[in-house]
């Protein structure tokens, strides 16, 4: 079985969404193997989007991901990583509207920056990200 790393972004959190896209994953078959609600310290979003350092919109994203609370989950199914990606939709909330109407992101996001979810994109972001948010102890 496969792990990935969401989080429910401060956007979708703050619009009370936060039961629905949980419930959405688990009637999609995924375990729930951990869970919290924190807000993250603007050196800590830094560093868990430390790949996108040099990126425009770093700046941005680390402002945005800072501006309430988030909540974050470890799933736990067949193909995680790749079948979360693909409930999630693409990156801009827009274009997920067009492309994948019953996405989360086309449900609950704006639009390119304000995407209601973050997914692990990679076996080794997911490697990365679980221990980042979760330690042992917090994983079932
Ligand atoms: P995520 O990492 O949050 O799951 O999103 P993703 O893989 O679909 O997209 P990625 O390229 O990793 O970008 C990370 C997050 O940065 C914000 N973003 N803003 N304004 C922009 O052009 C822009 N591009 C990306 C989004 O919040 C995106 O989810
Ligand atoms: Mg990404």
């Amino acid at each position: 079985m496969e792990r990935t790393l969401v989080i429910i972004k401060p956007d979708a959190v703050e619009k009370g969404a936060t039961g629905k896209i949980l419930d959405r994953f688990v009637v999609e078959g995924f375990e729930i193997r951990a869970l919290k609600m924190f807000r993250f310290t603007e050196e800590q979003a830094k560093q868990f989007y430390i790949v996108h350092r040099e990126r425009p919109f770093y700046g941005e994203l680390v402002e945005f991901m800072t501006s309430g609370p988030v909540v974050a989950a470890v799933l736990e199914g067949e193909d995680a990583v790749r079948r979360v990606r693909e409930i999630i939709g693409p990156t801009d909330s827009e274009e997920a509207r067009k492309v994948a109407p019953g996405s989360i992101r086309a449900l609950f996001g704006t639009d390119k920056g304000r995407n209601a979810v973050h997914a692990s994109d990679s076996r080794e972001s997911a490697d990365y990200e679980i221990p980042f948010i979760f330690s042992a102890l917090e994983i079932v």
